[in-house]
């Protein structure tokens, strides 16, 4: 495994895999500070594909001036023994002045998708998201992309900026990865304390709340989103940013349940903020709940 820290010295190696025909080459990004959800997506690149690359970058713009940039977890030692160990080949991992030298000036914003929901609680996050994510594809110039379910506003982002521009790159979606008792893996899970961590699985069981009562037979939305909520609002450490139903393709608010839809929310825990979400799948007239 190489470890490759400028953008320079990991395009020149992507060039060079094009030109000799390696083979399928697959991208991981990454932020690093490793849990089981990333492993699940570098397993599932390194099944398939002849060039693993895991890009590891706290990037600096898709975090807002009162957010967690300063104190989000940096594991790279450990995260790339994790990552020897799995069988990647390079791992990227630049330092911000070389992704974003002075006089940088470009933004990629995905109209529409990125002003609701995460976009409208974090403004300016996902153009942070969407412009590094087109760097790294640029450097790395990869076959595929490989991405967790688990951030499924991202994801749909990703895949509507990847087709407009016409970039030819495969995005893979992977399932959310959980903690025995339901908690979604995530690098700020490292925040909470004991309580808090128990508190945490608040998110999941709510979505399981929501997956009975659509078990039950219901459709609206109104009462599935309810039954999500009374969960959120028994538990007193737990405050939600939002819980809504909404149409898997547009992120559009539905009023029942008639393709297949999102159920999404994100709860802060104390000063940490977690999102979860649940797929509501609609195939035939018969609906089932992924999560
Ligand atoms: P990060 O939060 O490090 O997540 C990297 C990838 O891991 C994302 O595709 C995310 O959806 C996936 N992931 C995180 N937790 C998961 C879980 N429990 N199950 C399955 N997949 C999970 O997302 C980012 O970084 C950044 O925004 C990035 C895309 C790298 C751009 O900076």
């Amino acid at each position: 495994m190489r470890i490759i820290s400028t953008p320079g010295e990991m395009s020149r190696l992507a060039r060079a895999i094009r030109r000799e025909g390696s083979g399928r080459h697959s991208l991981v990004p990454t932020m690093g500070a490793l849990h089981e959800g990333h492993v699940s997506l570098v397993r599932a690149a390194r099944d398939g594909s002849t060039i693993v690359t895991v890009s590891i970058f706290v990037n600096p713009t898709q975090f807002g001036p009162n957010e967690d940039l300063a104190r989000y977890p940096r594991t790279f030692e450990a995260d790339c023994a994790a990552l020897q160990g799995l069988g990647v080949d390079y791992v990227f991992a630049p330092a911000a002045p070389d992704m974003y030298p002075d006089g940088f000036r470009t933004s990629v914003h995905v109209d529409g998708l990125r002003d609701r929901l995460e976009g409208q609680v974090r403004p300016g996050h996902f153009d942070g998201v969407a412009t590094v994510v087109l760097k790294l594809f640029a450097i790395a110039q990869p076959d595929a992309a490989f991405f967790g379910r688990k951030d499924a506003q991202q994801l749909r982002i990703i895949r509507q900026m990847t087709s407009d521009l016409d970039l030819g790159i495969e995005i893979v979606g992977c399932p959310i990865v959980r903690e025995p008792d339901g908690l979604a893996g995530s690098s700020r899970n490292a925040y909470l304390s004991p309580d808090e961590r128990r508190a945490a699985t608040v998110l999941s069981r709510a979505l399981r709340a929501a997956a009975d009562a659509i078990g039950r037979g219901i459709r609206a939305s109104a009462e599935i989103v309810a039954a999500a909520d009374a969960v959120i609002k028994a538990e007193p450490m737990a405050r939600p940013d939002y819980v809504e139903l909404v149409d898997a393709d547009t992120f559009d608010r539905v009023g029942s349940i008639e393709r297949t839809a999102l159920l999404l929310l994100a709860v802060r825990i104390g000063s940490t903020r977690l999102i979860d979400n649940a797929v509501i799948n609609v195939r035939d007239g018969e609906v089932n709940v992924e999560r």
